[in-house]
């Protein structure tokens, strides 16, 4: 049967620029499903235009804009998909959003709540389908951690225990802002590792184990200065957060410790989080993201222990779309598999998740982790 033609115009075309344009290219030779993806017009800022032709063109994206505005406005186009720097996914969205457009957004959502729920609002208004690109949850582990977690294996959580760790500021020489150091300009990154990495570990705590309650957080920008890579010479206050660590109590009793930063000598990308219930434990860690390690306080006394699940088996979440068991798939494979549920969900109807509707949670605990930094206090997380 003729798939449905879905046009795609990519709001930029760095790191997440080719995760996503590999999915759009890939999703339909492993899943079967009704609409397929159309490269159609990829943009990036006028500045990053030398790179974005040889972008478009690696790709296969049919045309390219360095306007935003004219990409939402395009008749040819049916999604947006803002795989730009944070300060840019609430303007982009919702113009995007009153043209009708279906949106997706990378994470965070947002610079902030507020801004978070206006995104909500608007597509909900306007009646489009939208996701937050957090890939995570498409780790075949960890959707399979939701799993047995939602069947029950772990009985009563007790403890969610999660870390996010890399190494790449610790040089003062590092610079920031500009077209590649964003990430450590506050007024584009709206925070430092709490919207760029926590956010990832609390949507996927939130996800597993339900809404958390109230933090009390500490955070830390180790180098005070830094030059700004697009004014040499000129040295300005770093305001995002280095590192950041804080405690939280769930809704359901269970607690909790988060940590990131960007200062952990030899983590390049550690994403781990360990659960303890009172039946079993759960351990992931996306440096080995094929393994789920698992406790089962009920197996025999004498068996009893730690094991190994290796998530390539075909009754494994996602893994019958990909290669035979015990082969294992990537980093990149996490962005089809949200792509094609996405993509399933227009075919059903059924909102996927999470949407920006979900994605406003993630935000306010982010929110409540920065304001506990600052006031030294706990803070509720608001509804
Ligand atoms: N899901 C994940 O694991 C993950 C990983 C990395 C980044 N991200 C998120 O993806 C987003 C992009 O991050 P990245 O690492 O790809 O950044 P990047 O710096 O590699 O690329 C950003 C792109 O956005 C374009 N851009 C900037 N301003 C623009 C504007 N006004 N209009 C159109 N294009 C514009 C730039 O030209 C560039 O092509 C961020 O929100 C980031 O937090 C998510």
């Amino acid at each position: 049967m003729a798939k449905k033609k879905l046009n795609i115009g990519l709001m930029g075309c760095g790191f997440m620029g080719r995760t996503h344009s590999n999915a759009y290219n890939k999703v339909n030779k492993f899943f079967d499903l009704e609409y397929e993806p159309v490269l159609k017009a990829a943009c990036a800022r006028p500045e990053d235009e030398s790179k974005l032709i040889p972008f478009a063109e690696n790709w296969g994206w049919q045309s390219t804009e360095t306007d935003w505005r004219k990409m939402v406005e395009r008749d040819d186009i049916d999604v947006i998909d803002i795989v730009a720097p944070n300060n840019t996914h609430h303007d982009i969205a919702i113009a995007a959003a009153k043209n009708g457009k279906i949106v997706l957004s990378e994470k965070p959502l947002a610079m902030n709540t507020a801004e978070a729920v206006e995104m909500a609002e608007a597509v909900e208004k306007a009646g489009v389908a939208n996701m937050v690109w957090f890939n995570y949850r498409r780790v075949p582990a960890i959707t399979l951690a939701k799993q047995m977690i939602d069947e029950g294996r772990l009985g009563r959580i007790f403890h969610y225990r999660a870390k996010y760790l890399q190494d790449w500021t610790i040089s003062a020489n590092v610079p920031q802002g500009g077209q590649t150091l964003w990430r450590l300009d506050a007024a584009v990154a709206g925070s430092g590792v709490t919207g760029d990495l926590l956010a990832h570990s609390i949507d996927t705590a939130v996800w597993l184990i339900g809404g958390m309650d109230s933090v009390t957080a500490m955070t830390e920008t180790f180098i005070k200065e830094r030059e700004l890579q697009d004014q040499p010479g000129v040295r300005k206050p770093v305001l995002i957060d280095d590192a950041c660590a804080f405690l939280a109590r769930f809704k359901n009793g269970a607690l909790a410790t988060f940590e990131s930063t960007r200062y952990a000598r030899g983590r390049k990308n550690q994403n781990c989080f360990e659960i303890n219930g009172e039946k079993g434990s759960i351990f992931f860690d996306l440096e080995d993201a094929h393994q789920l390690q698992y406790y089962n306080h009920e197996d025999d006394a004498h068996t009893v222990g730690w094991r190994t699940i290796l998530v390539t088996d075909s009754s494994h979440p996602y893994m019958k779309q990909w290669w035979v068991p015990g082969c294992v798939i990537g980093y990149e494979h996490t962005f089809i598999n949200a792509l094609a549920d996405f993509l399933k969900g227009l075919e059903t109807g059924k909102p996927i998740v999470p949407t920006f509707r979900d994605g406003i949670e993630t935000q306010a605990i982010c929110d409540a982790v920065l304001k506990s930094a600052k006031t030294g206090v706990w803070e509720k997380v608001e509804g």
